[in-house]
């Protein structure tokens, strides 16, 4: 696909809903490129942006509360497919002349909906009764004129409805969540069949796309990008060096926290499926001899903020004086930042810690970067896709998320380097065990710990050992919001803890994490 076909999006208009995000993605996986945009456009800003198609999302709102959102009319005007969803559908009815009635009933969670006819274009060919997801107060009573009523439930006379010469559509529930049993197939349907758009988008598209956009955005100054190792960068990294080249500086700061085998995996494999030009700080002693004698999570996580903003401040200023003695200004700063709501959630862990260093008065006043950040609209999986169509090594794409602080805030007690090194050991026979029993992608994420303070009793070969416990926390999450405890099979779980408790010297007890969070944390600290 062309640049110029990718510049004409699905515009997905956000009323506010949580949902909208994966609207926008649900419409990629169709092979159809969209983007989100404020309710408060307005038909000339729509107009410009000249998309091929117009998703209205859901949003928490009544259409009668004052102040609701609304959405300038002119954009039924424009000729442009849309589709209306819950909240969105309600607008649209609304803005062209049905009824929307504030009944008193509503209508939550899975219900039935019955296809009126033979459903139209867009529900052509499903089963005449199906499972959708409602969430909704008010109703559509009365389609606007010139409109087919295409479904129906027990309490919404009005499910769903379209326009086939004006290409308007709409529907009740959510066509974006799983629990709709044909959703997909009604945006499908939407995208397809009435808006006529081939399905010949992917990731591939969105690497052209962001070379392209950084190219112009950046033209011949530097730019310079903090690597943590985690997915997000490494990709966003990746995205603009195969943009810019040699204008772009990578800075990795290894905070002495990592796990092990990362730090070659960014300098050696990393480096040479991207070229891309790393400086690697070396500030492991720095920040362990700040963390001499402390054991307070919040008083951890703060030190190590501190110190990696110093540490990458250092590097920023020599390379900020480097690049003005070659005349070219470094005007740039890449960041991972996925869809605002993972970074909101501290879903996006590998950077979010980065992030917010960068973004809460990271960088010196003086030096006005502005941010790069070529995966904002992207989901992780979306993210890991980019990142495999660019060659990254799947140790790096594949990767769990992982703490900012690393394993800083994975150790109970004191952070040693004695200590750093056990725990080390015990997090790569977990993840080496997991990965080999194929269990990757069921798990969001398993934090191994050490309880440093906390020592038992045991006995090895001939003798009484008294030695720390070392804690599994395997999890099962979608965003890190909320998460429970994986359940691993015991075969592996009894591999793991064997062969923790044989190769790894002072840990003498393997325990598992049973909590769901909430109420407990996914880190321990
Ligand atoms: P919790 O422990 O709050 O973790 O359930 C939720 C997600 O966030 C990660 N996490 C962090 N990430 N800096 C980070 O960058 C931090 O200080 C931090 N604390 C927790 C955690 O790994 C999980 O994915």
């Amino acid at each position: 696909m062309s640049a110029d076909t990718a510049a004409r999006p699905v515009l997905v208009v956000d009323f506010g809903a949580q949902y909208a995000q994966l609207i926008a993605r649900r419409v990629r996986e169709a092979g159809v490129y969209s983007e989100l945009v404020p309710h408060t456009i307005t038909a000339a800003e729509v107009a410009e942006k000249n998309p091929v198609a117009i998703i209205l999302s859901g949003g928490p709102s009544s259409v009668y509360e004052p102040g609701a959102p609304s959405l300038d009319p002119g954009v039924f005007e424009l000729g442009i497919p849309t589709l209306g969803i819950c909240y969105g559908f309600q607008v649209m009815a609304q803005a062209l002349g049905g009824e929307v009635a504030h009944t008193g009933l509503r209508e939550y969670g899975a219900t039935d909906a019955a296809v009126v006819g033979d459903g139209g274009v867009l529900l052509g060919g499903q089963p005449s009764e199906q499972n959708v997801w409602m969430s909704h107060g008010d109703q559509v009573a009365q389609a606007p004129e010139g409109f087919q009523v295409l479904a129906s439930t027990a309490v919404t006379p009005v499910a769903a409805f379209g326009n086939d010469e004006r290409c308007l559509y709409g529907v009740q529930w959510h066509p974006e969540v799983k629990h709709s049993d044909f959703g997909q197939n009604v945006l499908e349907n939407f995208l397809h069949k009435a808006a006529g758009l081939p399905a010949d988008w992917n990731s591939g598209n969105v690497i052209e796309e962001q070379v392209q956009r950084i190219r112009e955005q950046v033209g011949s100054a530097r730019v310079i990008s903090a690597l943590s190792g985690g997915v997000d960068s490494a990709v966003s990294t990746a995205l603009v060096h195969r943009a810019i080249g040699d204008q772009l500086t990578a800075v990795f700061v290894d905070h002495g926290l990592l796990r092990k085998g990362e730090r070659e995996q960014v300098e050696k494999d990393y480096v040479a499926s991207t070229g891309v030009r790393l400086i690697t700080v070396d500030a492991a002693d720095t920040f362990l001899g700040h963390l001499a004698g402390v054991t307070d999570p919040e008083e951890k996580r703060k030190i190590i903020g501190r110190e990696f903003i110093r540490a990458f401040e250092k590097v920023q200023r020599e390379l900020v004086e480097e690049a003005k003695a070659e005349g070219e200004p470094i005007r740039f700063l890449v960041q991972g930042t996925l869809y605002p709501d993972v970074v909101e959630s501290g879903g996006g862990a590998g950077t979010a810690n980065i992030k917010s260093h960068h973004n809460v008065g990271g960088l010196p006043d003086d030096l006005d970067f502005e941010l790069i950040e070529p995966l904002r609209t992207l989901f992780k999986d979306e993210v890991r896709a980019i990142g495999r169509e660019l060659g990254l090594p799947e140790a790096i794409v594949g990767r769990q998320p992982f703490p900012g602080p690393g394993l800083g805030i994975r150790i109970v007690g004191e952070v040693t380097a004695d200590r750093l090194e056990i725990l080390r050991d015990a997090d790569a026979i977990a993840r080496e065990e997991l990965s080999a029993a194929g269990l990757d992608s069921e798990i969001w994420q398993c934090p191994v710990v050490l309880l440093a303070d906390v020592r038992s009793v045991g006995v090895q070969g001939d003798g009484r050992t008294y030695g720390h416990p070392i804690v599994l926390r395997p999890v099962s999450s979608e965003d890190a919001m909320t998460a429970d405890w994986t359940r691993l099979p015991y075969d592996v779980l009894s591999k793991i803890s064997n062969r923790i408790t044989n190769e790894v010297r002072e840990v003498n007890r393997v325990v598992l994490d049973v909590t769901s969070k909430p109420p407990g944390t996914i880190e321990w600290e």
